[in-house]
């Protein structure tokens, strides 16, 4: 396997969804942006909690549909301070993601988190995480797909794939 192939996960509950996202945010660094794409209900916010637990955000995690961004403190003594959880699917214009101002927080000690993050690719895309959800076979089983773009992830990349060892459909 390369260096930064794609990692397909399989989730068979949204428990399982959450525990995978913690030990992704595990790998995370201050300016790491991960887009989250996936039909309705696919657990796009289910990651984001798992996520943010992993992180060290102990508020709850909701979804940021109403507020397009939302930002948690991390209250830990990692390197990372603060989550940015943004939702754009009612967005028409790429500048209005632009706008968001995203790429700049990041670089303040955040990490971001965009659901319906293939909309913001050709913006925030170029050394993103994309993680894709998509429905598995039965009704709680989701398959995951995280794969990286660039050469951010590549120094890190055998680490977590070996961290998700246990959820990977491919050997
Ligand atoms: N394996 C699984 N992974 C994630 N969620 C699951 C899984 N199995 C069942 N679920 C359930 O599916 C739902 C996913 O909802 P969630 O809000 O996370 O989706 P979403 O992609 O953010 O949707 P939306 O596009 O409406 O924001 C939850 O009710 C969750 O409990
Ligand atoms: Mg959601």
């Amino acid at each position: 396997m390369s260096a930064s192939s794609p990692l397909v996960l399989r989730s068979d509950s949204a428990d399982q969804t959450r525990a995978l996202a913690g030990v992704v945010a595990g790998s995370c660094l201050p300016g790491d942006v991960l887009l989250l794409a996936g039909d309705l209900g696919a657990g796009k916010t289910t990651f984001a909690q798992g996520f943010g637990a992993g992180l060290g955000v102990t508020e709850p995690i909701t979804s940021p549909t109403f507020t397009l961004v939302r930002q948690y403190p991390v209250d830990s003594g990692r390197p990372v301070r603060t989550l940015l959880h943004a939702d754009v699917w009612r967005l028409e214009h790429l500048h209005e993601i632009v706008d968001l101002g995203l790429g700049e927080l990041v670089e303040d000690g955040a990490v971001a988190l965009v659901e319906w993050g293939d909309a913001a690719e050709p913006v925030l895309g170029a050394d993103a995480l994309a993680v894709d959800l998509a429905a598995g076979d039965g009704d709680d089983e989701r398959v995951i797909t995280v794969r990286p773009s660039g050469e951010r992830w590549t120094a890190r990349w055998d680490a977590l794939a070996g961290a998700l060892a246990q959820w990977q459909m491919t050997s």
